[in-house]
């Protein structure tokens, strides 16, 4: 079955490591997953002035994550916890109230850091966020990737057999319960 992924990456960095992440990952994905990427960027700081007459940059967000059948979340650790940026795109995407996008949609996290325990806080943050936003979290299989210079090669590929294998597997897994759980 083919399943449509939105790929939310939570950094806005040029050189974002986690964007290198996505691009690796799409390479690795099962047959009949296309990902396509949800941008975050170029929306304003949310608040609750916007609800009355939502920015085109609102729509376009709750549209895209409405249409996806999965959303993949990408995303670094700041501060340990999740960027600012990512926050504000959740936001977004959950008013204005009772039109909240990601209500039941099928949602995994991953992400890389050069620290050792690579956006494990980062992630932890993020799962109650995503509780409150009602989706159908994949809890099983976490993906802790420490981020080293050689984890992607100049090809974008993930240069590492193993790790290739296992992030593959959990792409395959990720299939498996999006097709289970998209609406
Ligand atoms: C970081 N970094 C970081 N790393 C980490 O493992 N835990 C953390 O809490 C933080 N905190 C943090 C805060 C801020 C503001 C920045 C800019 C960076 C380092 C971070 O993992 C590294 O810069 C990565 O390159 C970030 O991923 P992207 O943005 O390149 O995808």
């Amino acid at each position: 079955t083919a399943i449509k992924v939105g790929i939310i990456i939570g950094s806005l960095a040029k050189a974002s490591i986690n964007r290198k992440l996505a691009g690796a990952l799409e390479k690795l994905a099962p047959e009949g997953v296309s990902f396509s990427e949800i941008a975050i960027g170029n929306l304003p700081l949310y608040s609750y002035d916007y609800d009355a007459d939502y920015p085109a940059e609102g729509r376009a967000l709750k549209t895209a994550i409405e249409a996806a059948d999965a959303i993949l979340i990408v995303t670094p650790e700041y501060n340990r916890s999740i960027p600012g940026g990512l926050k504000n795109a959740l936001d977004w995407a959950s008013r204005p109230w009772g039109t909240n996008s990601f209500a039941g949609k099928p949602v995994a996290v991953i992400g890389t850091s050069p620290g050792a325990i690579g956006t494990a806080v980062a992630q932890a943050a993020l799962r109650p966020v995503l509780g409150f936003l009602n989706v159908i979290q994949m809890n099983q299989t976490e993906v802790y990737l420490q981020f080293k210079p050689d984890l992607i090669g100049e090809d974008g590929a993930i240069a590492n057999a193993d790790t290739a294998k296992f992030l593959g597997d959990y792409l395959k897994a990720f299939h498996d319960f999006a097709i289970k759980h998209k609406g």
